[in-house]
């Protein structure tokens, strides 16, 4: 049911962990299974994304998406970034099952509420970036998971 591709980044997940001091942090929850996403990002003064780290509670779906979101996200720009989508993720994994889409929104949901995070802070404008719906660390900053 999963590809090659799938199982590879379910069993060796790539930039699994945490940023200290990150530019820019989102977490997002999905509405549909209640799983959560953190993104971490670290971005240099070119805005170019130096290093990438995620963290779920998601599903191996979630875990082999996050892992290949954070490998196409890397070394790109924060413009270039915005082009992850979760339909550019599934691609790059050869697909998903239909019932596993929503699981790859989460990626792309905490890579957006991370960017938006890091322009907040920088009085940067990204192009086509809208504030994350979905984002959730206000309310959970203080818990430690
Ligand atoms: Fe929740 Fe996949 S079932 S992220």
């Amino acid at each position: 049911m999963y590809t090659e591709k799938v199982m590879d980044h379910f069993e060796h997940p790539r930039n699994v962990g945490e940023i200290k001091d990150p530019s820019g942090m989102g977490t997002v929850g999905n509405a549909k299974c209640g799983d959560i996403m953190r993104i971490y990002l670290d971005i240099d003064e070119n805005q170019i994304i130096r290093d990438v780290k995620f963290k779920t509670f998601g599903c191996g779906a979630a875990v082999a998406t996050s892992s290949m979101a954070t490998e196409l996200v890397k070394g790109k720009s924060v413009t270039e970034a915005m082009k992850v989508t979760n339909q550019a993720v599934m691609e790059a994994l050869d697909g998903l099952p239909p019932v596993k889409v929503h699981c790859s929104l989460l990626a792309e949901e905490a890579i957006h509420a991370a960017l938006w995070d890091y322009a907040q802070k920088n009085g940067v404008d990204i192009e086509g970036l809208k504030q994350p719906k979905s984002d959730i660390s206000e309310q959970d900053e203080d818990e430690d998971y």
